[in-house]
């Protein structure tokens, strides 16, 4: 599966863009604004400016590239365009779902050759005079957040000139991306230096687990956690699995040995060569320096919680005990017990009573918040501060900005 999206503020000639792939490439186009239209209709609307931007603010953000997603997958082609990526939304969630098979193209024109082409349309809406028009785009430009959606562009190709040296251009992109691994391409392009070894901490129930499974996917980068691997080893029947078992039902941190070992097994294997986020390690200051010792992080994520919103969360919280995904009171399966990514059963942690939570919360402030002061003092923490109840999806984008990506 291949998904190009195309970016470009308008009359940058993203229409033309999307043409020229699908006819000469065969992929099949979907159109945002398009399915936008069709909604508005289907209300028994007029098709205006104001019922389009009404009804988007009607639903949310979410919910076109919920419906794009949706047509992608039901789509027969293995080769899709989407465009025009207006909200940052409309990039990020289809990512989310289709990982490195997904790059941009961002068509960039000068304001005065956008100015020029659309005033020439002849249409009623069409630009009058240049500084209005450049006001306008201004305010849009903050409105939709342009800078962060184009930030995403994997290729960018020029079209200030005419219609063949954009073909040159576009056959160009169309070769590396027809050649390309999408793993390799994914980020790496747009960021060539961006830090690729992370840590994750926060309080029990802060949604480390969470986001750490979602930056990994965001970034082609692994996921690994020291409660997961810990909880593997429970299962065995063997004398170490019973052991662990019993010891992770009292909510205390298990011997540092134990884990570091797990953990640079782990980190040794194939999957971790380009990169990876660590959720649950270190948790004390001696985890902290064994750490530093064997590998050089570039970030650590702080996700700043209260107790009780981390209790709240808890309660609810459940988890596939196959591919390890994590639903919550805010993101509840589709079908009741039933992981969605995989169809595993879920399961409710036996450390989430709310005994042994307050018992984890406690080990948590008194030995693991202090580790946070040495990547404060060496410039290493990116605090993301959640005050009262925001959205995973909310939370997911603030740690995206904080981390300038
Ligand atoms: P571990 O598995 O690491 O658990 P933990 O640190 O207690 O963290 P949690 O998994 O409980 O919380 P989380 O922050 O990952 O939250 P989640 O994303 O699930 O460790 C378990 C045990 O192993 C330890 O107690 C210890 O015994 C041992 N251990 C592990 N590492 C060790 C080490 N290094 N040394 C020694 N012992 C070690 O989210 C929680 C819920 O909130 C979910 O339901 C989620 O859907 C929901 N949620 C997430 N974000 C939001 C949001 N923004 N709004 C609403 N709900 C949200």
């Amino acid at each position: 599966m291949k998904i190009i999206c195309i970016a470009g503020l308008i009359g940058s000639g993203k229409d033309e863009v999307a043409k020229y792939i699908s006819d000469k490439y065969g992929y099949e186009i979907i159109d945002y604004a398009n399915i936008l239209r069709e909604i508005v209709r289907n209300e028994g609307l007029e098709v205006t400016r104001e019922n389009l931007q009404n009804t988007r603010l009607k639903y949310g953000n979410t919910f076109l590239a919920e419906i794009v997603i949706k047509k992608i997958k039901e789509s027969e082609k293995q080769k899709i365009i989407l465009t025009p990526m207006r909200r940052s939304e409309d990039y990020l969630i289809p990512k989310k779902e289709f990982g490195s098979n997904m790059q941009m193209i961002l068509v960039e024109v000068s304001a005065k050759v956008r100015f020029k082409r659309l005033s020439k349309r002849g249409r009623e809406n069409d630009p009058k005079d240049f500084t209005t028009f450049k006001k306008q785009e201004k305010r849009e430009f903050e409105i939709f957040n342009f800078k962060k959606t184009f930030s995403y562009a994997d290729f960018k190709v020029n079209n200030n000139g005419n219609m063949n040296q954009l073909r040159i251009k576009i056959d160009d992109v169309m070769k590396k991306i027809d050649k390309s691994e999408p793993e390799v391409l994914l980020r790496q392009i747009v960021h060539p230096h961006s830090p690729r070894k992370f840590i994750i901490m926060g309080p029990q129930g802060s949604g480390k687990g969470t986001h750490a499974e979602r930056l990994a996917k965001e970034m082609s980068i692994l996921h690994v956690s020291s409660g997961d691997l810990l909880r593997d080893v429970a299962q065995q029947n063997t004398k170490q699995g019973k052991e662990i078992k019993h010891l992770l039902t009292t909510g205390k941190l298990l011997s540092d040995e134990l884990v570091f070992d797990l953990l640079k097994k782990r980190l040794s294997k194939k999957d971790a060569s380009k990169g990876y986020i660590i959720d649950g390690f270190p948790r004390n200051i001696k985890q902290t320096k064994t750490l530093e010792k064997t590998i050089e992080i570039d970030k650590v994520i702080y996700l700043n919680v209260s107790d009780k919103e981390c209790l709240r969360r808890l309660s609810g919280r459940t988890q596939c005990e196959k591919c390890k995904a994590i639903y919550g009171n805010e993101n509840q399966p589709k079908i009741k017990g039933k992981c969605d990514q995989c169809g595993g059963s879920l399961y409710v942690r036996e450390d989430d009573k709310e005994s042994v939570i307050k018992t984890r919360l406690k080990v948590y402030h008194d030995q693991t918040e202090p580790i946070l002061d040495l990547y404060r003092k060496n410039g290493k923490l990116v605090e993301i501060k959640i005050n009262g109840i925001k959205q995973p999806d909310e939370v997911f984008t603030d740690i995206l900005k904080a981390l300038g990506m």
